[in-house]
């Protein structure tokens, strides 16, 4: 059988892992790259001689024969390329998030629902092994059924680093667009749970070497009665990450303390908290690994299409009640969301 063949779109940081689960996938082949930056693509072409290389992905798409476009280009502008893949028939898979406003991921969502073409959504966080286990105690019937939490992310995130991405330095909302959709999302896939209300507040501390907000504070209504307290910055002024996210349940807490692992539970009258074993894992590319397996079982055994663009958009509606609330609107319901 022919692997599934990629056209990868954008060749900046987050491309780099791509690049690496698809080669060592045997079902996968990356025959296309496309990168609006001319030394970027000739640097990355030197590295694969195969692959058909080009400025847009129309006119990749239109010199070799693929399934897939991957795309790793900013969230913004994104309209073209989804265009070419429509138009070219490729499945996609696109980088959180789908789009920097609400009404151009729905536009994504729509135009490739009319080409029928199955859009996914890189949301890699849900394949952690501690977000998998800690979806597993909030479900159980040991710690019972969650009814409040707190997440807090606290980032000294330095944008100028050479190895990571640029244009969140003067989007608007970079916290809330390229990190608290992570989050958000992750309430969403662990807790099982749709969000009712938001109210936020964003802000920018004067350190912060972001254009726009780095700060967001929120209070998140779920269905089924979860309430949770966010707190997230990539201006925390300490080089040290702080992130804890403390679920109560019914009879007791379960506490994520990384980001990456370190999950621990505790019924109410234990004197300490009891760790929950957890598989070894290579951050970032295991769970792109996970992503990919289920993203291809799509198409080879026909299972559901993993982290759906329509599913998505719930996320971002999250993130842009944020935006609204803190602009004046207060209390942001989301089933009474606009259009
Ligand atoms: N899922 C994750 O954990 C994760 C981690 C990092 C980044 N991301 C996401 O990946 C996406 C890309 O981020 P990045 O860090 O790689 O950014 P980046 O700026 O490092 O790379 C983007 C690349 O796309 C190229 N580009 C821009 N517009 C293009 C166009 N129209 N056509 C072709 N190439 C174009 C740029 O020249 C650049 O090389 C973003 O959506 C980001 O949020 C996801």
């Amino acid at each position: 059988m022919t692997p599934l063949r990629f056209i990868l779109v954008g060749l900046g940081a987050r491309s780099r892992i791509w690049r690496q689960v698809l080669d060592e996938h045997p079902d996968c082949r990356v025959v296309g790259l496309v990168e609006a930056d001319g030394d970027r693509l000739a640097a990355v072409a030197r590295d694969a001689p195969e692959t058909v290389c080009g400025p847009t992905l129309d006119d990749v798409a239109s010199k070799v024969d693929a399934d897939v476009a991957l795309l790793c280009t900013p969230p913004a502008g994104r309209h073209p390329q989804i265009a070419a893949a429509c138009t070219a028939g490729l499945a996609i898979l696109a980088e959180k998030p789908l789009a920097d406003t609400l009404a151009d991921a729905e536009a994504h969502v729509a135009a490739a629902a009319e080409a029928g073409v199955p859009l996914a959504v890189g949301l890699n966080f849900r394949y952690l092994a501690v977000t998998q286990a800690l979806k597993k105690l909030c479900s159980a019937d040991r710690l019972g059924r969650p009814e409040f939490g707190r997440f807090t992310y606290e980032r000294w995130r330095d944008g100028h680093l050479p190895r990571l991405n640029k244009y969140p330095l003067t989007m608007a909302q970079p916290m809330l667009w390229e990190q608290s959709i992570h989050h958000f999302d992750l309430m969403r896939f662990v807790y099982d749970a749709e969000p009712v209300q938001v109210s936020a507040r964003t802000f920018n501390p004067s350190w912060s070497m972001y254009e726009s907000d780095a700060n967001v504070g929120a209070l998140i209504s779920f269905t089924g009665g979860v309430e949770v307290t966010y707190q997230g910055t990539w201006a925390g002024n300490w080089q040290q990450m702080g992130f804890e996210w403390r679920t109560e349940c019914e009879r007791g807490i379960a506490v994520q303390g990384d980001m990456f692992g370190d999950l621990a539970y505790a019924l109410r009258d234990d004197l300490a908290l009891s760790p929950v074993p957890l598989r070894e894992t290579e951050p970032w590319v295991d769970d792109a690994r996970g992503l990919l397996e289920d993203f291809v079982g799509h198409f080879r055994d026909g299972t559901a299409l993993p982290c759906s663009g329509a599913d998505h958009l719930t996320s971002l509606r999250m993130v842009e009640a944020c935006i609204r609330a803190s602009s004046g609107e207060g209390t942001v319901r989301l089933n009474e969301h606009r259009g």
